[in-house]
């Protein structure tokens, strides 16, 4: 059981000075090393969401911390109208990631800015206004993106351009339908949109694996029919890979699997090591139509201790091979996932795209999920392990950093068996 006095007392006699957007989860961490982090009362986390998923070598990563420190002496911030040797370094490395078929690159700050730039470009490329996305995507928090996160569902004033198609979510459909059946609804159904929108749609963007919306891996006939569509009707391909990408599904880019190329790439999170770099990087196609236009502006556009890091995680994953120890990682990940799995009647469908991986309540028989996952949840803490849940409670996601160990892997799975049978017990 773990000690939580310092914690406790932190947030009995000193929240009032913090404005609350959410219930922030009890253990108040004071440092990390590796795959590990502690609160301020002594206690000792398996951290399996590396952070918000940006964390890709692990907390204090010392190489990481010489690189920037390095950096921060030399200069770290410029003018949004200048460059720096590292900005071109970057920039040439990111269109390596991508075999140079998308070898344009501009460096921002969060993902749902970058998001947000890429709306925008598209919007004045084909001069029409419409973006369309998956019904289950998540692309940040800011308007136009929000407008296209989860259905639209929170964005407030409502994005009257944004529209959402049926998400390919075979695993949390009605159990009722076949997979083909399933399949078949959703093609029709991004048809109708197409044939209704498409001529007012500017882009089209997507997660190829959907992280918030489910850990769910779209099918390379998915991504090929949208190409298609997209093709048909001048609409821009966005793949937002601000989670799945940078090598975490032990590919550089998770379409890399499929051979269909977006017109328009966004990064963030494991690319900045957890600090705030994205990266909207166009094809050559792309943005011949709009460069030296003045579309998109930001402070923090083209920082050169953003680009600093960029070459320093490329580097960091060519040289240790982090793609291949990605792939073979995400394997034993899963399948330790799906042993912890078997051993309880209430979790399920075990599954991961490299170092993506996720697992299930099976909510047909816990129907009161939302509890259970906070009970599960708190007992991972007590067990040693932080992790948090989406989709209302039902899923947990598990994106580790590339380092983590096969004897952590294990710690993980020993305390997922033993936080479940706490918890069907309570
Ligand atoms: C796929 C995807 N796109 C965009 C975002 C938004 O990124 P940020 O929170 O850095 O704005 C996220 C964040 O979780 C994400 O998962």
């Amino acid at each position: 059981m773990s000690n939580m006095e310092v914690s406790k007392q932190l947030f009995n006699d000193r929240i009032k000075y913090l404005f609350e957007a959410t219930s922030y989860a009890k253990p108040i961490i004071e440092h990390g090393s590796g795959s590990f982090v502690w609160d301020v009362d002594g206690n000792k986390y398996l951290d399996v969401n590396s952070g918000q998923f940006c964390m890709s070598f692990g907390h204090g990563y010392v190489p990481f911390i010489e690189c920037i420190t390095k950096q921060m002496n030399k200069i770290y911030h410029t003018n949004t109208a200048t460059l720096s040797p590292e900005v071109f370094e970057a920039a040439e490395k990111m269109a390596a990631t991508t075999d140079y078929k998308l070898s344009k690159t501009m460096f921002l700050s969060t993902g749902s800015e970058a998001n947000e730039a890429a709306f925008r470009y598209a919007k004045y490329i084909t001069g029409k206004t419409g973006i369309m996305g998956l019904d289950h995507g998540y692309h940040g928090l800011t308007l136009a993106a929000q407008g296209n996160t989860m259905g639209g569902l929170w964005a407030r004033p409502y994005v009257p351009d944004a529209v959402s198609v049926k998400t390919p979510d075979y695993l949390h459909s009605d159990k009722n339908k076949t997979q083909e059946e399933f399949y078949a609804e959703c093609f029709k159904d991004l048809k109708e949109k197409f044939n209704e929108y498409g001529n007012n749609l500017a882009a089209f963007i997507l997660e190829p694996v959907i992280g918030v919306g489910g850990m769910i891996s779209l099918s390379m006939e998915y991504l090929k029919e949208i190409r298609k569509f997209c093709d048909k009707y001048g609409v821009l391909l966005i793949f937002d890979e601000c989670q799945c990408g940078f090598g975490r599904s032990g590919k550089w880019y998770a379409y890399q699997k499929a051979n269909v190329v977006p017109d328009i790439l966004v990064t963030a999170k494991t690319m900045g090591m957890g600090l705030p770099v994205s990266a909207v990087t166009f094809s050559e196609e792309t943005a011949k139509k709009i460069e030296g236009k003045l579309v998109h502006f930001s402070s923090h556009q083209n920082d050169p201790l953003a680009a600093a890091i960029v070459s320093f995680v490329i580097d960091e994953i060519k040289n240790n091979n982090l793609l291949e120890s990605n792939r073979e990682k995400g394997l034993y990940l899963k399948d330790a996932l799906e042993m912890a799995c078997k051993e309880s009647d209430t979790l399920i469908n075990a599954r991961g795209d490299g170092l993506m991986c996720a697992f299930d309540i099976d909510d047909t028989i816990v129907t009161d999920y939302r509890n259970f996952s906070k009970k599960f949840i708190k007992e991972m803490e007590h067990n040693g392990v932080l992790i948090q849940a989406i989709r209302q409670g039902r899923t947990f996601r598990v994106m580790p950093n590339y380092y983590i160990t096969e004897s952590e892997i294990d710690f993980l799975q020993q305390a997922i068996i033993k936080s479940i049978s706490q918890v069907v017990k309570i």
